[in-house]
C-alpha cells in the first residue's frame, strides 16, 4: 500500500512540470504574438503568425541553433548586449515583457 501512495505521488510529481510547460507554450505564444507585448511578428516570420516579416531572421529550428537556452534570454532581455546596432527592442531591460513572460516565450520559441 505504502508503495503504491509512493508510485502516486511520483507520477503526480513527474506530470506537474510537464502540464504546466504545455501551458507556458500556449501563454508564450500568444506573448509573442500579441501586438502590444512582444509583437515579434513586426520583425520575424514564425510558424502560425499572419504576418510574415523579415527584418529580423526567421525563428525556425530554435532548438538546433539556440541550445543554450541563457543565450535566448540575453536576446529577449537586452539584444544591444550582443549587437549595439540591433534594431530589435530590449524587452527584458525595457520591461515591455517580465522575466517570467520572457521564459515563456522561450518555451514557445523551442517548438519551433
Ligand atoms: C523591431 C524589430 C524586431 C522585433 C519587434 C523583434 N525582433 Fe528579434 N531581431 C530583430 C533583428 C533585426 C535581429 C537580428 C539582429 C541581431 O541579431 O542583433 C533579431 C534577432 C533575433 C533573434 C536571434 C535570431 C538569430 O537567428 O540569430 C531572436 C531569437 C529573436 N530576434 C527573437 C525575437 C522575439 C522572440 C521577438 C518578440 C518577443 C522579437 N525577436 C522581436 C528585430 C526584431
Amino acid at each position: 500500500m505504502t508503495k503504491f501512495l509512493l508510485a502516486i505521488v511520483l507520477i503526480a510529481a513527474a506530470a506537474a512540470p510537464l502540464s504546466a510547460h504545455a501551458g507556458d507554450v500556449a501563454a508564450g505564444q500568444k506573448l509573442a504574438l500579441d501586438r502590444s507585448k512582444g509583437n515579434c511578428l513586426a520583425c520575424h516570420t514564425i510558424k502560425g503568425g499572419d504576418a510574415p516579416s523579415s527584418v529580423g531572421r526567421k525563428l525556425v529550428d530554435m532548438k538546433r541553433r539556440f541550445p543554450n537556452r541563457a543565450d535566448l534570454v540575453e536576446i529577449l532581455t537586452d539584444e544591444s548586449d550582443r549587437n549595439v546596432i540591433a534594431p530589435m527592442p530590449a524587452f527584458g531591460r525595457n520591461h515591455v515583457l517580465t522575466r517570467d513572460e520572457i521564459e515563456k516565450i522561450i518555451d514557445f520559441l523551442y517548438t519551433l
